[in-house]
Protein backbone atom coordinates (compact mmCIF):
# COMPACT_ATOMS: atom_id res chain seq x y z
CA UNK A 1 0.00 0.00 0.00
CA UNK A 2 1.23 3.44 -0.91
CA UNK A 3 1.97 5.63 1.92
CA UNK A 4 0.06 8.86 2.08
CA UNK A 5 1.04 12.28 2.33
CA UNK A 6 0.55 14.25 5.66
CA UNK A 7 -2.00 16.32 4.17
CA UNK A 8 -4.31 13.26 3.40
CA UNK A 9 -4.53 12.66 7.34
CA UNK A 10 -7.91 13.82 8.73
CA UNK A 11 -7.28 15.83 11.66
CA UNK A 12 -9.10 13.37 14.12
CA UNK A 13 -6.16 10.44 13.41
CA UNK A 14 -3.89 13.43 13.74
CA UNK A 15 -4.78 14.28 17.35
CA UNK A 16 -4.54 10.17 18.05
CA UNK A 17 -0.89 10.03 16.91
CA UNK A 18 0.90 11.31 19.33
CA UNK A 19 -0.91 8.12 21.64
CA UNK A 20 -0.56 5.76 19.18
CA UNK A 21 3.16 6.91 19.30
CA UNK A 22 3.46 6.66 23.11
CA UNK A 23 2.07 2.93 23.15
CA UNK A 24 4.09 1.68 20.39
CA UNK A 25 7.55 3.56 21.53
CA UNK A 26 6.96 1.26 25.19
CA UNK A 27 6.43 -1.85 23.62
CA UNK A 28 9.33 -1.12 21.33
CA UNK A 29 11.51 -0.47 24.55
CA UNK A 30 10.16 -3.82 25.79
CA UNK A 31 12.19 -5.48 22.53
CA UNK A 32 8.52 -5.82 21.08
CA UNK A 33 8.62 -6.84 17.17
CA UNK A 34 5.53 -7.09 16.16
CA UNK A 35 1.58 -6.72 17.23
CA UNK A 36 -1.53 -7.51 15.47
CA UNK A 37 -4.61 -4.91 15.93
CA UNK A 38 -6.06 -7.15 18.29
CA UNK A 39 -3.67 -7.06 20.70
CA UNK A 40 -2.36 -3.55 20.37
CA UNK A 41 -6.42 -2.53 20.23
CA UNK A 42 -6.79 -4.07 23.86
CA UNK A 43 -3.85 -1.76 25.08
CA UNK A 44 -4.76 0.87 24.00
CA UNK A 45 -8.56 0.82 25.10
CA UNK A 46 -9.89 0.92 21.24
CA UNK A 47 -11.13 -1.43 18.90
CA UNK A 48 -8.76 -3.27 16.24
CA UNK A 49 -10.92 -1.94 13.54
CA UNK A 50 -10.46 1.86 15.14
CA UNK A 51 -6.74 0.30 15.18
CA UNK A 52 -6.68 -0.74 11.48
CA UNK A 53 -8.45 2.01 10.23
CA UNK A 54 -6.53 4.75 11.65
CA UNK A 55 -3.18 3.21 10.75
CA UNK A 56 -4.04 2.29 7.17
CA UNK A 57 -4.21 6.12 7.08
CA UNK A 58 -0.77 6.20 6.57
CA UNK A 59 0.81 3.04 5.13
CA UNK A 60 -0.79 0.24 6.51
CA UNK A 61 2.45 -1.63 7.84
CA UNK A 62 0.07 -4.48 9.07
CA UNK A 63 -0.30 -7.69 7.17
CA UNK A 64 -2.28 -10.21 7.71
CA UNK A 65 -1.57 -12.96 9.82
CA UNK A 66 1.88 -11.08 10.79
CA UNK A 67 0.23 -7.72 12.90
CA UNK A 68 2.38 -4.55 12.39
CA UNK A 69 6.17 -4.35 12.64
CA UNK A 70 6.03 -2.18 15.27
CA UNK A 71 9.87 -0.12 14.24
CA UNK A 72 8.13 0.95 10.98
CA UNK A 73 4.93 2.16 12.73
CA UNK A 74 7.08 3.89 15.25
CA UNK A 75 9.43 5.83 12.45
CA UNK A 76 6.23 6.75 10.03
CA UNK A 77 4.33 7.93 12.90
CA UNK A 78 7.52 9.60 14.44
CA UNK A 79 8.31 11.26 10.75
CA UNK A 80 4.24 12.21 10.60
CA UNK A 81 4.78 14.23 13.87
CA UNK A 82 8.37 15.39 13.31
CA UNK A 83 9.66 13.94 16.54
CA UNK A 84 12.89 14.15 15.13
CA UNK A 85 13.09 18.15 14.15
CA UNK A 86 14.49 19.07 17.34
CA UNK A 87 12.74 22.53 16.63
CA UNK A 88 14.61 25.30 18.32
CA UNK A 89 12.25 26.12 21.29
CA UNK A 90 11.81 29.42 24.16
CA UNK A 91 10.74 29.31 27.66
CA UNK A 92 9.08 32.19 28.66
CA UNK A 93 8.86 32.35 32.36
CA UNK A 94 10.94 30.96 34.86
CA UNK A 95 8.60 30.92 38.15
CA UNK A 96 7.07 27.19 39.35
CA UNK A 97 5.48 25.97 36.79
CA UNK A 98 8.24 27.04 33.96
CA UNK A 99 10.92 25.99 36.18
CA UNK A 100 8.88 22.33 36.05
CA UNK A 101 8.63 22.26 32.47
CA UNK A 102 11.99 22.75 31.61
CA UNK A 103 13.24 20.46 34.54
CA UNK A 104 11.06 17.53 33.55
CA UNK A 105 9.87 17.58 29.88
CA UNK A 106 12.40 15.83 27.51
CA UNK A 107 11.89 18.21 24.99
CA UNK A 108 14.40 16.14 22.51
CA UNK A 109 11.78 13.11 22.15
CA UNK A 110 9.08 15.26 21.15
CA UNK A 111 10.66 17.26 18.22
CA UNK A 112 11.90 20.38 20.36
CA UNK A 113 15.63 21.80 21.40
CA UNK A 114 15.01 24.16 24.39
CA UNK A 115 17.91 26.67 23.84
CA UNK A 116 16.77 29.89 25.82
CA UNK A 117 14.73 30.55 29.04
CA UNK A 118 13.65 33.85 29.14
CA UNK A 119 11.98 36.13 32.68
CA UNK A 120 10.85 39.11 33.10
CA UNK A 121 11.91 39.44 36.68
CA UNK A 122 15.98 40.34 36.45
CA UNK A 123 16.62 38.98 39.66
CA UNK A 124 16.12 35.42 38.19
CA UNK A 125 18.71 36.49 35.32
CA UNK A 126 21.46 33.87 35.24
CA UNK A 127 20.66 31.35 37.82
CA UNK A 128 20.39 27.84 36.09
CA UNK A 129 17.19 25.90 34.96
CA UNK A 130 17.60 22.62 33.15
CA UNK A 131 21.29 23.85 32.60
CA UNK A 132 20.24 27.25 30.96
CA UNK A 133 20.99 30.11 32.39
CA UNK A 134 17.83 32.45 32.32
CA UNK A 135 17.86 35.51 30.44
CA UNK A 136 16.32 38.81 30.49
CA UNK A 137 13.91 39.92 28.41
CA UNK A 138 16.07 42.57 27.23
CA UNK A 139 17.82 40.05 25.73
CA UNK A 140 15.17 38.64 23.39
CA UNK A 141 15.27 40.62 20.31
CA UNK A 142 19.52 39.78 19.75
CA UNK A 143 18.63 36.09 20.82
CA UNK A 144 15.80 35.57 18.36
CA UNK A 145 18.09 37.11 15.91
CA UNK A 146 20.78 34.98 15.90
CA UNK A 147 19.40 31.69 16.96
CA UNK A 148 15.85 32.32 15.68
CA UNK A 149 13.92 29.99 17.71
CA UNK A 150 10.28 28.76 16.08
CA UNK A 151 8.65 27.41 18.89
CA UNK A 152 7.44 29.25 22.60
CA UNK A 153 6.96 27.90 25.67
CA UNK A 154 4.66 30.64 27.65
CA UNK A 155 4.54 29.93 31.56
CA UNK A 156 3.60 33.53 32.39
CA UNK A 157 0.51 35.18 33.86
CA UNK A 158 -2.63 35.82 31.87
CA UNK A 159 -2.06 39.73 32.05
CA UNK A 160 1.16 39.36 30.20
CA UNK A 161 0.23 36.37 27.51
CA UNK A 162 -1.13 38.48 24.37
CA UNK A 163 0.92 41.22 24.69
CA UNK A 164 4.26 39.15 24.95
CA UNK A 165 3.04 36.54 22.69
CA UNK A 166 2.40 39.31 19.40
CA UNK A 167 5.98 40.07 20.12
CA UNK A 168 7.14 37.31 20.15
CA UNK A 169 5.43 36.40 16.52
CA UNK A 170 7.25 39.68 15.18
CA UNK A 171 10.02 37.87 16.54
CA UNK A 172 9.52 35.00 14.29
CA UNK A 173 7.88 32.88 16.61
CA UNK A 174 5.62 30.09 14.22
CA UNK A 175 4.42 28.07 17.04
CA UNK A 176 2.98 28.35 20.82
CA UNK A 177 2.64 25.77 23.84
CA UNK A 178 0.52 28.21 25.99
CA UNK A 179 -0.17 27.48 29.60
CA UNK A 180 -0.78 31.33 30.71
CA UNK A 181 -4.47 30.38 31.20
CA UNK A 182 -5.68 32.88 28.68
CA UNK A 183 -6.25 31.42 24.78
CA UNK A 184 -4.32 33.98 23.01
CA UNK A 185 -5.69 35.17 19.57
CA UNK A 186 -2.95 35.06 16.64
CA UNK A 187 -4.35 36.14 13.65
CA UNK A 188 -1.22 35.15 11.60
CA UNK A 189 -2.04 31.82 9.90
CA UNK A 190 1.40 30.34 9.52
CA UNK A 191 1.51 30.59 13.68
CA UNK A 192 0.14 27.52 15.33
CA UNK A 193 -1.17 27.48 18.87
CA UNK A 194 -1.64 24.48 21.88
CA UNK A 195 -3.42 26.18 24.76
CA UNK A 196 -2.75 24.18 27.90
CA UNK A 197 -4.95 24.08 30.46
CA UNK A 198 -4.40 21.09 32.78
CA UNK A 199 -7.64 22.07 35.26
CA UNK A 200 -9.37 20.96 32.03
CA UNK A 201 -8.22 17.50 32.59
CA UNK A 202 -9.12 17.06 35.96
CA UNK A 203 -12.88 18.78 35.79
CA UNK A 204 -13.18 15.31 33.41
CA UNK A 205 -13.00 13.67 37.06
CA UNK A 206 -15.54 15.86 38.56
CA UNK A 207 -18.12 15.57 35.41
CA UNK A 208 -17.33 11.38 36.10
CA UNK A 209 -17.81 11.63 39.90
CA UNK A 210 -20.41 14.18 39.50
CA UNK A 211 -22.70 11.91 37.16
CA UNK A 212 -21.73 8.59 38.73
CA UNK A 213 -22.86 10.11 42.24
CA UNK A 214 -25.87 11.71 40.16
CA UNK A 215 -27.06 7.72 38.83
CA UNK A 216 -26.87 6.32 42.33
CA UNK A 217 -29.16 8.74 43.52
P1 LIG B 1 5.05 32.20 38.88
O1 LIG B 1 4.58 33.51 39.41
O2 LIG B 1 5.83 31.28 39.76
O3 LIG B 1 5.93 32.46 37.55
C1 LIG B 1 5.62 33.37 36.55
C2 LIG B 1 6.94 33.90 36.01
O4 LIG B 1 6.69 34.68 34.85
C3 LIG B 1 7.65 34.80 37.00
O5 LIG B 1 8.99 34.36 37.17
C4 LIG B 1 7.57 36.18 36.36
O6 LIG B 1 8.69 36.99 36.68
C5 LIG B 1 7.51 35.83 34.89
N1 LIG B 1 6.89 36.84 34.04
C6 LIG B 1 5.78 37.56 34.27
N2 LIG B 1 5.51 38.34 33.20
C7 LIG B 1 6.47 38.11 32.28
C8 LIG B 1 6.74 38.62 30.98
N3 LIG B 1 5.94 39.52 30.40
N4 LIG B 1 7.82 38.18 30.31
C9 LIG B 1 8.62 37.25 30.89
N5 LIG B 1 8.43 36.73 32.12
C10 LIG B 1 7.35 37.16 32.81
O7 LIG B 1 3.76 31.48 38.32
P2 LIG B 1 3.59 29.92 37.96
O8 LIG B 1 3.04 29.21 39.11
O9 LIG B 1 4.84 29.42 37.34
O10 LIG B 1 2.45 30.00 36.85
C11 LIG B 1 2.67 30.64 35.61
C12 LIG B 1 1.36 30.78 34.86
O11 LIG B 1 0.89 29.50 34.50
C13 LIG B 1 0.24 31.41 35.70
O12 LIG B 1 -0.48 32.27 34.85
C14 LIG B 1 -0.60 30.23 36.11
O13 LIG B 1 -1.94 30.60 36.32
C15 LIG B 1 -0.45 29.35 34.91
N6 LIG B 1 -0.70 27.93 35.13
C16 LIG B 1 -1.28 27.27 34.10
C17 LIG B 1 -1.54 25.94 34.17
C18 LIG B 1 -2.19 25.31 33.00
O14 LIG B 1 -2.67 24.19 33.08
N7 LIG B 1 -2.24 26.00 31.89
C19 LIG B 1 -1.22 25.15 35.36
C20 LIG B 1 -0.56 25.92 36.38
C21 LIG B 1 -0.31 27.25 36.25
Amino acid sequence: MSKMTKKSISNSVIKRLPRYYRFIGELVKQGTVRISSGELAEKMSLTASQIRQDLNCFGGFGQQGYGYNLIELQTEIGKILGVKQGYKTVLIGAGNLGRAIATHMDFSEYGCNLIGIFDSDEKKSGSKVAGLGIMPVSEMESFFAAEQPQIAILCIPKTAAQELADKLVSLGIKAFWNFSHYDIKITHKDVVVENVHLGDSIMMLSYALTNSDNEKQ
